[in-house]
C-alpha cells in the first residue's frame, strides 16, 4: 500500500501532482510520501503492540533528516551503523535511549562518541570489538550496555549480498563463542552484556526464516538463562520484505501473529529494526526521458537519472516498476531504460514492456524509498539529486541538489 496513485491520468503523491514537483525541483529527484512512511511505521507498531517493542528505524535504508524526524515524532528509535548516522539521528531529535548501534567494524572514535551520547545498546559483532568497547568505556569511566549479535546460521531466501544470517558471512558471533562470552562476562567490567541481537537478511518475504531464527535464538537464551545468565533485551533485527513486482510478502500483522506468542513468553524487552518495510514503498525516483534510440536490435529509453542515483537494478538485479508520470500516449513498447553513465550496467530496466514514451516525459521508478538515495554516488561527477517530501497537499525540497561547488569541496590541485 502506498500513496502514489493516478488521478485523472496523472501520477500524484498524496494530493500533489508529481509533474508540479518536477517543475520546481528539476529532474531527477527522489520523492517521499510522509503518509506512506507513517502508515507503515504505525502498521508495525500496531501489530506488535502486545510487546510494546522499541522500533528502531534502520536509517541505513533512508537517512534523510525529515524522514527520520517524521518517524521519531511517531515514537521510533533508530538503528545506526556509523558515527555519521548517529550524528544525523541526534540532529533529527532521536532519543539516545532508543538508539542501537550495529556494525562489524566500529572504530574507536565511533565507540567513544556513542558512549558519550548514551545510546541504549551496542550490538556487538565480535569478541575483540567487545574488548575494545570495554577498554574505551573504562577509559571514559562509564558503564555501557551491549547485546551480542549472534549469527544463527539459518538460511534466508534473499539476494546473496543481503543474506547475513549464515556463518559464511561476516556478521555476528557464532553460538559457541556467544555462550563463552556470556559465561566469562565478568572480565568486561565496563560493559553490561544483557541482550541478544539477530538480523538474518533483508527483503525476506516469507515468515518461516524469521520464525526459525527467533525460535533458535529463544531456545539459546533459555539455555543461557538455565545457566544463571541474565538477559533483558532481544533485538530481532529488520528484513521484512515488500512488494517490488509480484512478491506476496507477509503483512506486519501476519509476522506479528507468528512471532509475538513466542516472544511474549520470554518476558524480554523486544527491539526491532525495520528499514525497507517502512520506507521502501514510501519513495520513488523521478527521471526525465532525454532521448529514444532504436539501433535495429533494441530500443533504448535514455533518461537523465543513472546508476549513480539508484544502484539497486545493477547491483542486485533488482526489479523496480517504471511508470510514465502522465498517461498521454497510447500503445506499448519493449525497451531498455538506461541512464547517461559510461557503463553497460547503467540501467533501470531491460526488455521492459512500457507504455510508449517520448522526449521530456517523466518516468517514475517505483519503490525506491529504501536503499535509493543513501546508496547514490557522484560517479561521473554527477551531483546527488534532491529529495522532496510530500505531506497532504504540500511538498518541500528536504535536501537540495548538489552543486558543482559541493562536488569540488576539499579537492584542489597541489603544488609539488
Ligand atoms: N538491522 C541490521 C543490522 C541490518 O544490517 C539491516 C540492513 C537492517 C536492520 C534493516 O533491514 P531491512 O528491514 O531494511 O531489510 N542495500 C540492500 C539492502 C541492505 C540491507 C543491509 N542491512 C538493498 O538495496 O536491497
Amino acid at each position: 500500500m502506498h500513496d502514489f496513485l493516478f488521478k485523472n491520468g496523472e501520477l500524484c503523491c498524496e494530493n500533489v501532482k508529481i509533474s508540479d514537483i518536477a517543475r520546481k525541483a528539476g529532474t531527477p529527484f527522489y520523492l517521499y510520501s510522509h503518509k506512506t512512511l507513517s502508515d507503515h511505521f504505525l502498521k508495525i507498531q500496531r501489530a506488535f503492540a502486545p510487546l510494546n517493542p522499541i522500533i528502531c528505524f534502520a536509517m541505513k535504508s533512508n537517512g534523510n533528516l525529515n524522514v527520520i524526524k517524521s518517524l521519531v515524532d511517531l515514537g521510533a528509535g533508530i538503528d545506526i551503523v556509523s558515527i555519521g548516522e548517529l550524528g544525523k539521528a541526534l540532529l533529527a531529535g532521536a532519543d539516545p535511549r532508543k538508539i542501537v548501534f550495529a556494525s562489524v567494524g566500529k572504530t574507536e572514535e565511533e565507540i567513544a562518541f556513542a558512549i558519550e551520547t548514551g545510546i541504549l545498546l551496542f550490538n556487538v559483532e565480535s569478541e575483540p570489538e567487545l574488548a575494545e568497547i570495554n577498554r574505551i568505556a573504562a577509559k571514559m569511566n562509564r558503564k555501557v550496555q551491549a547485546a551480542l549479535r549472534i549469527n544463527p546460521d539459518v538460511p534466508a531466501p534473499t539476494h546473496e549480498y543481503t543474506n547475513t544470517g549464515s556463518l559464511k558471512k561476516k556478521f555476528g558471533i557464532d553460538l559457541r563463542t556467544t555462550r563463552q562470552i556470556f559465561k566469562g562476562q565478568s572480565k568486561y567490567s565496563h560493559v553490561k552484556i544483557n541482550g541478544v541481537h539477530i538480523h538474518i537478511g533483508s527483503q525476506i518475504t516469507s515468515g518461516a526464516p524469521f520464525v526459525g531464527a527467533i525460535k533458535k535464538v529463544v531456545a539459546f537464551i533459555d539455555s543461557l538463562r538455565a545457566e544463571g545468565i541474565r538477559i533483558e533485551y532481544l533485538d530481532i533485527g529488520g528484513g521484512l520484505g515488500i512488494i517490488y513486482k509480484d512478491e506476496n510478502p507477509q503483512t506486519a500483522q501476519a509476522y506479528a501473529d507468528k512471532v509475538v506468542p513466542i516472544l511474549e513468553k520470554t518476558g524480554l524487552k523486544i527491539i526491532m529494526e525495520p528499514g525497507r518495510f517502512i520506507v521502501g514503498n514510501a519513495g520513488i525516483f523521478v527521471t526525465k526521458v532525454l532521448y529514444i534510440k532504436d539501433n535495429g536490435v533494441k530500443k533504448f529509453v535514455i533518461v537523465d537519472g543513472g546508476m549513480n542515483d539508484l544502484i539497486r537494478p545493477t547491483l542486485y538485479d533488482a526489479y523496480h516498476e517504471i511508470v510514465p508520470v502522465v498517461q498521454t500516449r497510447t500503445g506499448r513498447q519493449k525497451c531498455d531504460v538506461v541512464g547517461p553513465i559510461c557503463e553497460s550496467g547503467d540501467f533501470f530496466a531491460h526488455d521492459r514492456l512500457l507504455p510508449k514514451v517520448g522526449r521530456n516525459d517523466l518516468l517514475a521508478v517505483m519503490s525506491a524509498g529504501a536503499y535509493g538515495y543513501v546508496m547514490s554516488s557522484n560517479y561521473n561527477v554527477r551531483p546527488r539529486v534532491p529529495e522532496v517530501m510530500v505531506k497532504g497537499n504540500k511538498f518541500k525540497i528536504v535536501k537540495e541538489r548538489e552543486t558543482f561547488k559541493d562536488l569540488m569541496r576539499g579537492e584542489k590541485i597541489v603544488a609539488w
